[in-house]
């Protein structure tokens, strides 16, 4: 496809800042506009490499904005909407942002990109909207049963995509990945949270009997299988985006204390988050088909990654001050608690 400008909405965040990252590297004569409201989560830090090439611009702007929305989307070919309220233990304890990021804000997208006709309307979506499964895979013709805030306000987004596609012909494409980890991933998220905190020897909070179970996807493996389906994906389809790489939070928590050299004592057991989904696991059949599989083992990943947050101080601790500190001591009354604070 002829693409020579990607509107990329929430690539200020964790894996749209990979995502623009990958494209610009890959594609030499594309413009690529990040649209980014820049809240909690986003972080202009995350775009410090790419920020002076003249084929980037940066709009800070909210994609519930429809007139914003509207400027920022003309003159684009596709659409990448990355942008949304993302952690679910937030989303039980306030909901509201996600109802209005990841639906209203899906539809005022969905409207600009119905305006100007682009070529492809890209929704980054999850595994967590099929909701959770003991025995066996979700496949892209599972249905959706989403159990948190966060889930259900993303499968109301998908809907919603879908609905362009059987109405107007919006020539939209759906992905449903599985947990990502890398590089600049926001702290509050399982993998970085713990890493950092083993790295300044405070406890590891695991929720429950730490036996969930999730899929881990290598951010780079994410952002090669969102440029396949925009480049050969089926119009109106869905495409899952899973590595098979099954692990429970214990192995994970296990594996990077292994890698730090750090005590197994730091993990505390603490109460487990409502609505908790016991296992994510997906096929990913029409994505493989195209020809996209993972480029490296997660061993080998996980020891990149905890050697990034190890060298990556700078841009982590202050993410870890100020507002943080009050969503932690929310977040986590036990380890609170423990603490005597
Ligand atoms: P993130 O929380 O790191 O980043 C989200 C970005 O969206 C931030 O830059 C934030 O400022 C921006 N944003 C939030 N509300 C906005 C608004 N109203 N207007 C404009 N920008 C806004 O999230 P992430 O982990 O990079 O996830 C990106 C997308 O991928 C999300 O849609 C998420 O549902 C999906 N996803 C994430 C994972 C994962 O494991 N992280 C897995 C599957 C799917
Ligand atoms: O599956 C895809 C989803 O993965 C994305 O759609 C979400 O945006 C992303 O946040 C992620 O959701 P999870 O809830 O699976 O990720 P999180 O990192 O919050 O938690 C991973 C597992 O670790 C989960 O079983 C809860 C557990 N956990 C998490 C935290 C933050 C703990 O035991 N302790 C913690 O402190």
């Amino acid at each position: 496809m002829d693409i020579k400008c990607y509107f990329v909405a929430g690539g200020a965040g964790f894996i749209g800042s990979n995502f623009v990252r990958h494209l610009m590297a890959k594609y030499p004569q594309a413009k690529v506009v990040v649209y980014d409201k820049l809240t909690y989560a986003g972080n202009v830090a995350n775009l410090a490499d790419v920020a002076d090439d003249p084929r980037f611009r940066f709009v800070k702007g909210d994609i519930c904005d429809r007139y914003l929305v509207d400027r920022g989307v003309r003159g684009a070919d596709v659409i990448v909407n990355f942008a949304a309220e993302t952690h679910v233990d937030r989303s039980i304890l306030e909901p509201d942002a996600f109802i209005q990021t990841d639906i209203v804000g899906v539809h005022t997208l969905l409207e600009a990109a119905r305006k100007y006709g682009v070529k492809r309307y890209v929704q980054i979506s999850t595994d967590e909207v099929y909701g959770s499964i003991e025995d066996g895979h979700f496949s892209e013709q599972s249905s959706i049963n989403p159990s948190s805030p966060y889930s259900a306000s993303k499968a109301a987004g998908d809907l919603l995509v879908k609905s362009y596609w059987t109405t107007y012909r919006l020539p939209v494409v759906i992905t449903r990945a599985s947990n990502n980890y890398g590089p600049y991933q926001h702290p509050e998220k399982l993998i970085p949270l713990f890493v950092t905190n083993a790295l300044e020897d405070k406890p590891l909070p695991m929720y429950g009997d730490g036996m969930q179970v999730r899929d881990w996807l290598y951010v780079d493996d994410h952002c090669r299988a969102i440029d396949l389906v925009i480049e050969k994906g089926e119009k109106g389809a869905i495409y899952n985006v899973g590595a098979s790489c099954e692990k429970t939070n214990r192995e994970v928590t296990h594996r990077i204390l292994e890698l730090l050299g750090k005590s197994e004592s730091l993990i505390k057991h603490v109460a487990d988050r409502p609505g908790h989904d016991r296992r994510y696991a997906l096929t990913a059949e029409p994505l493989r088909q195209l020809g996209w599989a993972p480029l490296k083992p997660w061993e080998e990943r996980m020891a990149e990654v905890c050697q990034w947050y190890s060298a990556r101080r700078d841009w982590w601790e202050p993410l870890k001050s100020g507002d943080f500190e009050e969503y932690y001591r929310r977040q986590y009354p036990d380890l609170m608690a423990k603490a005597g604070r």
